[in-house]
Parts: C-alpha cells; structure tokens; sequence
C-alpha cells in the first residue's frame, strides 16, 4: 500500500529495506512532546487568521491532547510505516478526529515542522545542561572553601612545580564550567527564533501570522529566511560544540581522579557508590566512573564531527541527511547529563588524603621558585644567577637527601655568601602558597575570595 501522507502519485509501497533506512520514528518519538506543542500553536493561529474554522481548531487541539495523554501512558502504537513522529501524530489525530485532521498540515510542511521540534527539544536540554553545570560547580565551590589551605603539588608536565592548595585546583574547574554554562546560554540565544512558517523552503501563499506561533513557542521572533529556516542546523551543532567542550573539562577531572585516586599518589579515596571492585583481585578499587566520564567524551566529539560532516556538502534547502541529525545530538546531550550528574557524586563523596598531598609537595622541591625568588628580591642576584644557584641548592639537597629547608644555613651560604637565616622564611609549602596572594593565585586567602565570589555568582544564577 502506498504511504497515505504523501503516496497519491505512487503505485505501491516502500521495499523494506526502503522503509527501514526512512524510518526516523525508531528515535524521534523523543519530540512527541514538542511536535504536539508546535502543531496547537500552528492550528491555533491557523483558526485566529480564519485559514480552517474554529470547529476544526477545537477537534485537531482535543485529539492532540488525547494523543500526548497516550504517548505519555504508553499506550501509542508507533509504526515504523509512517516513518517518523510528524506523520505517526498525524495518522493518529485522523484516526480520532476524521477529517479536520487533514486541515492541520495546510501552510506548513515537515521541514519547517521538524526544525521548530528540534529547536524546541534543544533548547530545553541547554537549559537543563546549564543547570546541572551550576549544581556540579556548588559541590566543587563547597569542596574548595573546605580546602582552601590543603596543600598539593601544583604540576607541570605531571612534575611536581609548585605547591598549590587543593581549593585552587578545584576551583580552576569551577571557571571552567561557569564558561560552559555561558556558552550553553549564548548558543540558546542565537538558537531562539522560529523556524515555522517556512513551510517547505520557500514561505507559503496562505496569510499565516508567524509572529503569533513564534510567540505562543517562546521563540523572540520568525526567523527571516524560510530557506535558512528549514536547513539551518547550526543549532544543532553550537549546542554540540558547547557539549563537547564541556565533556573535555569533565575527562580532564575525570583524568585526575583516575591518576591521583591510585596508590602511586594517594591523594583521593574513591567514595564505595562510585567504584567498583573486581572479580578476581579483591584488594582493587577501580575507578569505573570516572574512567566512563573520560570515555564518553569520546562519544560527545564524535557526534559533533559527525553533524559537521553531514551538513558540509548539503546543497539549500532541506535534504534527507539532515534526519541524521537528531541521534548524534540525543545521545551527546544524555551523555553529558549523565556525566554531569556522575561528576557531582563523586565529587561531592570525595575522600581527600590532605597528608599524602601534604608529602607530595613537600617532596619535590617544589619551593625552588621560592628560592630563587628570595635570591633575587633579598639578596640582589640577576634571576638567571638566582635560578643556577638554586639548581645547585637542590642538587645538594638531593645529594643529602633532605628538604630544602633542611639544608643547613652554613652550607647554603658556601653556595652563595648572601642566603641569610630569612631564606627559611620561604622554603616551606605553607610559607610558599601564603606569599602568592595576587588575585587569582594560590594563597588560601585568595581561594577564599574566589569561593566567595563563586558562592554570590551561584546564588544569583540560581535566583
Ligand atoms: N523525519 C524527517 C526528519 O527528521 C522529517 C522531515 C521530512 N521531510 C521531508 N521532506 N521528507 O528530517
């Protein structure tokens, strides 16, 4: 049998396999929701501009809340047949209303239809994003102030550098996120016009009021190209790249928790409901979750360069590819909730070794910058020089394998004539991080200003 939407010039129906590689309702039953939405506001403004009679506006508005009532109780028989969710609504609102149902799709088409769907699904799930990222930064913000004078080696090249306090290391994250969460709101603003109206690319000859079902969807305004209206899809893909960056600074956390949760570091004890054991070695404690938060970053950029590819070579207006569009982004988008929301638990149940990360820093001379520093500012030495004296101060530490602020005064001073007891001053972890007191530094008094002013932002994000 021929497809009763669009089959009135053909003489049989699709080869299976026809119907299996058209069929999009396998994943786009997800826009139910946003279909039934965009088609009240369409035939609500169809009837306000006296296109098809208010009888008809009232019969397609009862048989589509019927339906929504069906989906949502899983009682809806999809059908692979009619091929996606515009055509299966449709096909049901027939079957309950008869005839007016016929009268909905007039001045509108399923490519002005399924960009708004998709432009609506997008933009709740922004705002959902940015939400869960506010709530993963509360957890790290509260983790910061708690440690804001816990003191870490700070790396470089996974060497030890200077030692940091471990709410400095958090916080970095958090200033990332809050970029996350900006991009996630600018990419909604550009994503918020409407595309309907623009029927199938070029407009429609019947006098529709576009502004009116803009409004009624939350859209600011139609968007001004119907040919740009049912093709645009970058949409799609700022909110994939806003995903992608987001997942890259959770992998980068996620690396972390790998690296510093193992007993070569010490530094974190996985909370029991975010790892696993094994099976054979009973003594592990693996780290699953935050290895799949790394992984599934694999996934998320591979959806974004998977939409580029498909949009890259795509003449105006609509084509088919662009079906492909909505798997890639469903997935990416549950994929970083699920991350997010892994994130904040582990996070939040945390253990911190604050001695194994106090050892740590101690341990790799990670105050030299200190020292070199003091030669410079106290005793009058060129950096270089300070710099060539210092290396030469740590290979006599290591040589005596000590700390360097257990290296006795006189023996500095056989170095360099100008090292006086205040050098001392400078060579302990505490002394090292409480002197890097510029904004944005280290020093615990700085971290808490900086959990202060993240703790205003969050407050006023959230109001
Ligand atoms: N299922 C289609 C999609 O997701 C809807 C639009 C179909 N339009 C068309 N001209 N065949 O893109």
């Amino acid at each position: 049998m021929s497809n009763r939407m669009w089959g009135g010039r053909f003489g049989g129906g699709p080869d299976d396999i026809m119907e299996e590689i058209n069929a999009s309702i396998g994943f786009d039953q997800r826009l139910f929701a946003q279909d039934i939405r965009g088609s009240l506001a369409h035939a609500q403004m169809l009837v306000s501009q006296g296109i098809i009679s208010q009888a008809d506006g009232k019969a397609i508005a009862e048989g589509l809340a019927q339906i929504e009532a069906e989906i949502n109780d899983g009682k809806f028989k999809f059908s692979r047949a009619l091929e996606d969710i515009h055509m299966n609504i449709e096909a049901r609102l027939s079957e309950l209303i008869g005839e007016p149902a016929g009268r909905l799709h007039t001045a509108r088409s399923r490519n002005d239809q399924v960009a708004t769907d998709f432009r609506l699904y997008v933009r709740d799930a922004l705002d959902h994003m940015k939400a869960q990222i506010h709530e993963l930064m509360a957890v790290l913000v509260s983790k910061a102030e708690a440690h804001s004078d816990t003191i870490m080696p700070g790396f470089t090249h996974l060497q030890p550098a200077q030692p940091v306090t471990f709410g400095h290391h958090l916080l970095a994250y958090v200033e990332m996120l809050a970029r996350d969460a900006g991009r996630f709101q600018d990419a909604r603003k550009r994503l918020n016009e409407s595309p309907l109206g623009a029927a199938a690319l070029a407009g429609t000859g019947f006098p529709i009021d576009r502004d009116m079902t803009a409004e009624a969807l939350g859209f600011d305004a139609p968007m001004g190209n119907s040919m740009d209206a049912v093709s645009a899809r970058d949409f799609a893909l700022e909110a994939l790249s806003a995903t992608a960056i987001c997942a890259t600074h959770l992998s980068r956390l996620a690396e972390e928790i790998v690296i510093f949760s193992g007993p070569a570091y010490g530094f974190f004890d996985l909370p029991d409901a975010f790892s696993t054991g094994s099976s054979i070695m009973p003594q592990k404690r693996n780290p699953d979750a935050a290895e799949l938060v790394r992984a599934k970053t694999g996934r998320i950029i591979g959806a974004l360069g998977g939409l580029m590819v498909v949009m890259k070579g795509l003449p105006l207006a609509y084509s088919k590819d662009m079906q492909e569009d909505k798997e890639g982004v469903f997935n990416a988008l549950d994929s970083l909730s699920l991350s997010l929301a892994a994130m904040r638990g582990m996070m939040d149940a945390l253990g911190v070794n604050g001695d194994a990360m106090r050892a740590a820093a101690e341990s790799g001379f990670s105050t030299a910058t200190d020292l070199a520093d003091w030669l410079v500012r106290e005793a009058g030495l060129a950096f270089r020089q300070a710099h060539h004296v210092t290396g030469q101060l740590v290979a006599l530490a290591e040589e005596k394998n000590c700390m360097l602020d257990e290296l006795p005064l006189a023996e500095m001073q056989k170095l360099e004539a100008a090292i006086s007891e205040d050098v001392f001053s400078v060579l302990s972890v505490e002394n090292s991080v409480a002197s890097r007191r510029v904004f944005g530094g280290t020093a615990p008094e700085a971290v808490r200003a900086r959990v202060v002013h993240w703790q205003n932002w969050l407050a006023e994000a959230q109001s």
